[in-house]
């Protein structure tokens, strides 16, 4: 086989959609790349070590505020329904909850099978005698639940303040979705990182290890090694700025001079200065994260945070038809 077709057949297996979102991205002003593309093998490591960070204060700050609520949790949500999370099985949270609330069921849902699959093997093996019924499938749309549980009533179980990386349309959609994949009586459990002094802010996505800092370049190397690119890492940094107008974390791969590369054969330029935006970091005071949740169908409850006030864990309900006055 000649060279060109070896490199040729290698660049094939880039997902399609990483392959439009880059070329998109750089070509669009202002560049941006979504956030969602950081997760190959490496950028996955890199975020599991951003979690342990000292600055970085949400993981340990919502692990701590499930376990001192989790009994509440399991009161007001009563015992038997199938908790159905969003994202797969993940890290610490999950066991949490599962050991608190008794569930009938648990249904990891996540795009990425692989990843599914093994959190799916090792909460079982955690869990005898509970079913884990896993579902491979894009929860920003709503999704057909399994059979098994379709009696059961449901609490959905969206940690980490994903819902962060979204704009407001976006997560406002994904509610919408959670609610109609989960059904009338649904409750949902959702962590949501509070806005707080910008210092805490930026310390916490640009950490003196560097960690973040390479977890954001790493996506250059991405681009590179999956899309042929030849983009000089040495001419970018990693940059995070508190937007307070948007109530959000950035983050940026800002050029440190001039530089010309192509991606998958199409040449790009970027001028000393410039950047390409790579995450948005939503953060929600109170009246937000409410107003946030009843835009999405969902009322609030109740919601328990830590007592610094960094991070909020809230409960919610479906919400029945709209009865305006
Ligand atoms: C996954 N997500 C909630 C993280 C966050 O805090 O927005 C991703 C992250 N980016 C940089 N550090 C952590």
């Amino acid at each position: 086989m000649l060279k060109q077709e070896a490199e040729d057949g290698l660049r094939s297996f880039a997902d399609p959609q990483f392959r439009a979102d880059v070329l998109a991205g750089l070509t669009a002003r202002p560049r941006a790349i979504p956030a969602r593309w950081f997760y190959d093998r490496r950028g996955s490591a890199l975020f599991e070590r951003i979690t342990a960070l000292p600055e970085y204060y949400p993981t340990r700050t919502e692990i701590g505020v499930l376990t001192a609520c989790a009994p509440a949790v399991a009161r007001l949500t009563g015992a038997a329904r199938a908790v159905v999370e969003f994202g797969s099985g993940s890290s610490a949270k999950t066991p949490i909850l599962l050991a608190a609330v008794a569930p009938s069921a648990y249904v990891p849902i996540d795009i990425s099978g692989d990843f599914l699959r093994d959190s799916a093997r090792a909460l079982a093996a955690a869990h005898p005698g509970l079913p884990v019924l896993p579902v491979e499938a894009d929860f920003l749309r709503p999704i057909a639940l399994p059979g098994e549980v379709a009696g059961a009533p449901k609490l959905g179980f969206f940690p980490g303040s994903t819902i962060g990386n979204m704009g407001p349309r976006q997560a406002v959609d994904l509610l919408r979705a959670m609610r109609a994949s989960l059904g009338e009586g649904a409750q949902l459990l959702i962590g949501m990182d509070r806005v707080k002094d910008a210092s805490t802010l930026i310390a916490a996505y640009d950490d003196a290890a560097g960690v973040t800092a390479a977890f954001n370049l790493n996506l250059l190397a991405r681009i590179n090694r999956e899309l042929d690119g030849t983009i000089p890492l040495d001419a970018f940094r990693h940059e995070a700025r508190w937007n307070d107008a948007a109530a959000r974390v950035e983050m940026h791969l800002a050029a440190t001079r001039d530089a010309a590369f192509t991606v998958d054969g199409r040449p790009f330029a970027i001028a000393a200065g410039e950047t390409i935006h790579t995450e948005n970091s939503h953060k929600y005071g109170p009246r937000d994260a409410r107003l946030l949740l009843r835009a999405g169908g969902w009322t609030p409850l109740t919601e328990w945070t830590d007592p610094d006030g960094l991070f909020a864990v809230i409960l919610a309900e479906a919400q029945g038809e709209e009865t305006a006055p």
